[in-house]
């Protein structure tokens, strides 16, 4: 049978949560442009989300605090351009749904209206849960994130794993119901003990997907230079790296600089030319004669 009109289908909402009933994996991965969406359109993964650690790992900043709606709708719509496959999702930065509903409802709108994105992910269980609420009534889909996230990091006092404690634990198991009853279509865990995450998944009707949380989750999620080793730093202990993206970007940098220099770049393969050069250079030198600018006889730019 031949392959040649085979068109993938497009990952809906829906599609996730009957692939949780036929207990199938889900992929996710971040992106924060165009090109990376269109490798991940491309790809087999079932959800892109725009993740705010585009502040961390694209911009720069220590933490995810910082970075603004408009950042994020900037690079969201750059990913959902090149997305139409996956479920595109757009991630709710720190101070753009804190306040509450109605501050939700104008941001959460903002991702789906201006950016093309399918749906939101917020951080945070039970104190969240009328947001979430609000939001799914308002027709924004909610991706909730519970466990270790990010934007709680002073509270937590670091990134550190959450959920240790049979305390902490049980608390974890309360905010995932709190978020499925809420609305969610799906959970993000982070950073929680893998026994943990084995007790929430089976427990929920939605999927959860896992960031440092095991292998007992319906999926998983990757930030995109983590999985790339575009970073150029020691990985945390969940990351798999599947390729050293930044020693082979370095490498390849430092080999263009080396052409330049022993000047084998551009060769003529790469450079343009004219139909009668001989004619050109006579007429030039008759017109301005053939002197250099360059004052030295060995100059490499001298006329030979
Ligand atoms: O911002 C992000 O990339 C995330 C994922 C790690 C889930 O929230």
């Amino acid at each position: 049978m031949s392959h040649a009109n085979f068109v993938p289908e497009k990952v809906t909402i829906p599609s996730l949560l009957a692939r949780k009933q036929r207990q199938q994996k889900l992929t996710m991965l971040t992106a924060y442009d165009y090109p990376s969406g269109l490798i991940l359109d491309q790809s087999d993964v079932d959800v892109v989300l725009i993740g705010d650690s585009l502040a961390m790992v694209a911009l720069g900043y220590d933490n995810t605090l910082s970075i603004g709606m408009d950042e994020m709708i900037y690079h969201s719509k750059a990913v959902a351009r090149a997305c139409k496959r996956p479920l595109v999702v757009g991630d709710m930065p720190y101070g753009s749904y804190q306040e509450g509903a109605s501050q939700a409802l104008v941001n959460g709108i903002r991702f789906i209206k201006e950016a093309g994105c399918a749906a939101v992910k917020l951080e945070g269980g039970k104190q969240r849960a009328g947001v979430i609420a609000a939001l799914v009534q308002a027709e924004v889909p909610v991706m909730a994130h519970i466990g270790m996230t990010p934007q709680s990091v002073h509270r937590f006092g670091g990134f550190k794993v959450q959920g240790k404690s049979t305390e902490a634990a049980l608390s974890i198991l309360e905010d995932a119901f709190a978020v499925q009853e809420a609305g969610a279509f799906a959970v993000v865990l982070e950073g929680i003990p893998s026994s943990v995450a084995a007790e929430i998944t089976p427990r929920l009707r939605i999927p959860t997907i896992g960031i440092g949380a095991g292998v007992h989750c319906d999926g998983q999620v990757l930030v995109w230079h983590d999985l790339l080793g575009l970073s150029g730093s020691k990985p945390a202990r969940f990351v798999k790296q599947y390729l050293d993206l930044h020693q082979s970007i370095l490498e390849a940098v430092n080999h263009y600089c080396n052409d330049v220099h022993e000047t084998t770049f551009p060769d003529d393969q790469h450079s343009y030319h004219m139909p009668d050069e001989e004619l050109f250079k006579e007429k030039v030198d008759e017109l301005y004669g053939d002197h250099s600018a360059c004052p030295s006889n060995e100059g490499s730019f001298q006329k030979t």
